[in-house]
Order: C-alpha cells, then structure tokens, then sequence
C-alpha cells in the first residue's frame, strides 16, 4: 500500500478518514493512516481548540482540516462574515422556517432549553466563513493537508496554504471538476461517487475514479464513496487511485460522537436506506431517508432554498434533533454514504484500520494466485 501520497505525508497506509470528531481523527492518524477534521460546523475559536486537543493526541503523527469554501452559493463576494448573514437572513421566505418548525413540532420534537442555543445558521460554508478556519489551521504545525469540498478554492487561499508548506486536496463528482482543481494547483484530487454520504454528485466510484484518474494523471487521486473494506481499497489503488479518502465508517466508531439514537440508526439502516437531498442544506447530499427528507418532497412543500439559506432554515432542526435524538429519530440529519449497510457494529478505530489492512493485504494475494503459474 505504499503509494505517493504515504511519501507526501510520511503515513504508513493511504487511508484517509474525514470526521468531524477530534477523537476519530486523532485515532486515525494514529493507527497510520490520515485523519482529517471537517470543520465547517466550528466557528473559528472553537477550532483552536480542537485543533489544540488533536495536537495533544496524535503524538508526533500529521492531520489535515477540511473546509467548504463552494464554487456557488447564495450571497457570493460579501465578505463580511455579519453582513453575509444579515444579507441572507433578509431572503428567507418566512414559508419555509414554518413549514420547518411545524415538522419538528408535529413529531413531537422539544424546544431547546432556555438559554441553550442552536448552532449557528451560517455555517463555515462561503468564503467569508472558512477564511478565518484556513488562519486558524495553518497554526497549527501537525496540520498537513488542507482539503475543500463543493469547489476549487480560491487562488489566494491555495496561495496562502502552499506559501506555508501545505498540500491542498479538493473533492470533486466529475472529471471537468477535476481538471479545473488541477489547473488551480490543487496537489492531491479526491475523486467522490455518488453513493457517499454527505454532498455527492451523480456518477457512481466504480465509473468515476478511473474517469478522473485518466483525466488528472499525474496528479495523485483518492477514491472516495462507498469505501468500507480493504477489498474496496484494493479495488480502487488497482483502477490507479493513489489512496482512499472515506467518511461514512467512521461515524460508528466507538471514538465517535454521534449520540446513541443516531448511532442506532445507522447501525440499523441498509444500502437501500439513503437518498440524495437538498432538504438540509441546499445542495445535494446524501443522508438516511426520513420523514423529514419525504416531507420536502411533497407537491406542496416549499422548494429547498439554495446553499447557504437552506441550512439557515434547518440548522434549528438539527440542533433540536441533536438534543432529542430519542425523540427526533424520523427528522434528524444522518448524512450517511450507501456503505451504511455494512456498518453493522460499534468498534474502535484502531480494529476498523486493521481490517481494511488485512482484507486489502489478502484481495491482493487473491489476485496474485491468479496470475500465478504453477
Ligand atoms: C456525516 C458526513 C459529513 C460530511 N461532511 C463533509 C464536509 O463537511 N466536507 C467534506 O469535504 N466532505 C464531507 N463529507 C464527505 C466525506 O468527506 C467523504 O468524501 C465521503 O464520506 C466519502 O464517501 P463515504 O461516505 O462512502 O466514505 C461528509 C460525509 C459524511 C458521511
């Protein structure tokens, strides 16, 4: 498994892991392979700190930060991280917050406590926003990688991060993506099929990595979407991926945080169970098909809005979901890839490494003894 990006990183195995829990990255690094935190949902103080703590736990291993800095959305060119978001607020159809709030109440969803507030409606999803978790991240020195999902960053935060000695990944659905990522300077392609969790486009691993390899050679490509076993890996390091970059196992794992009705869901959900939704955040993104999900579907329900707005609307539902999660169960937000089938089981992160290594060590010798003469 010794590939061009474990000499780019000094990792013993080409096994990226996105999280947004610090324990997960953390453990993943240190089990030889790439954690990376995603940090959208932290303001920049707040990443300082799990910056901090990741710093404390990885020993003397290297991490990266993903950021969300998309091509298009809503109020593109302000800024003014306030203004934005005044801006925003001001184009929110008062239709959809009730339509909203009524699905939560009609699903018996409680209010937060008083004085308990929800996470912030704009996310770290524009410019004006993930700038400052860029500054923040490029302090911190084990910070190796900076990836961006929805889009080619722009030229001067590319700039910035090479300026400091850093590689920078983007994701990517199609080919044309990965062209404009790679005529950008982008170091490392990480080509997502449609069947991963979280915001995924229409074309599925198996067509979609060799489509991007080819396109991008000689910039090095990780295969993401539906990776959960080393059979998996080996399939995309033999289609020329030069890693894996996987997200959706890692979310029951025992160093997760998800809280304990979610997890249930996962583990319960098969590959059947995911449909691509605008209904959270504007973009298409995959995630457990729900009452909520079903809900934004119907004739006369309000068209999602676009990035940023939609998640303006919702993130009171996904806060109030994180907080009742018992009770939320058909209307939380469980981003989650069609790998979720196979996530069956809480272990901890150290014994999912070890399986993807073995499984992808034996595919390997499986396919030798077929091209073995006697
Ligand atoms: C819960 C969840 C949240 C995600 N959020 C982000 C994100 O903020 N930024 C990003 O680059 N990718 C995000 N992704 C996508 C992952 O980085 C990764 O590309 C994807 O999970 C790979 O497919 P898989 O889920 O089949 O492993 C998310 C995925 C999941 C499951």
């Amino acid at each position: 498994m010794r590939t061009q990006v474990c000499k780019m990183f000094g990792i013993e195995f080409p096994i990226f892991a996105f999280s947004h829990c610090r324990d997960v990255v953390a453990a993943v690094s240190r089990a030889g392979g790439f954690g990376v935190l995603g940090a959208v949902g932290f303001p920049p103080e707040q990443l300082e700190i799990e910056l901090n703590w990741i710093d404390e736990h990885v020993g003397d291993r290297p991490y990266g930060v993903d950021i969300v800095i998309p091509g298009k959305y809503e109020g593109m060119g302000e800024v003014d991280p306030h203004k934005l978001e005044e801006m925003l607020r001001a184009a929110i159809p008062e239709q959809h917050r009730t339509f909203a709030k009524k699905l939560l109440s009609d699903h018996g969803v409680p209010e937060l406590p008083e004085g308990e507030h929800p996470v912030q409606e704009l996310l770290g999803w524009t410019a004006a926003t993930a700038t400052p978790q860029v500054e923040v991240a490029l302090r911190h020195p084990k910070v190796r990688l900076i990836a961006n999902a929805l889009g080619t960053p722009p030229d001067e935060v590319i700039a910035e991060i090479h300026g400091s000695g850093r590689r920078v990944a983007a994701l990517c659905g199609a080919a044309k993506q990965a062209r404009s990522h790679q005529a950008a300077g982008i170091d490392l392609i990480i080509a997502q099929g449609t069947e991963g969790g979280g915001h995924t486009g229409e074309i599925g691993s198996v067509v979609l990595w060799p489509e991007v390899i080819d396109a991008v050679a000689p910039t090095p490509v990780l295969a993401a979407g539906g990776i959960g076993s080393g059979r998996q890996i080996a399939a995309a390091l033999a289609m020329g991926a030069a890693g894996v970059w996987t997200g959706s196992i890692w979310l029951t794992v025992q160093e997760a945080d998800a809280p304990p009705a979610q997890r249930d869901s996962y583990l319960a959900a098969t590959s059947k169970d995911t449909v691509r939704s605008r209904s959270f955040t504007g973009k298409p993104c995959r995630m457990l098909r729900n009452d909520w999900t079903e809900a934004w579907e119907a004739a006369d329900a309000p068209k999602p809005l676009g990035m940023p707005l939609q998640f303006m609307v919702t993130s009171e539902a996904v806060s109030r979901g994180h907080r009742y999660a018992d009770k939320a169960k058909d209307v939380m937000f469980n981003p989650v890839g069609q790998i979720v089938g196979r996530m069956t089981a809480v272990r901890p992160v150290k014994d999912v490494m070890y399986d993807l290594v073995q499984e992808y060590l034996e595919s390997v010798e499986r396919l030798e003894n077929l091209t073995a003469t006697e």
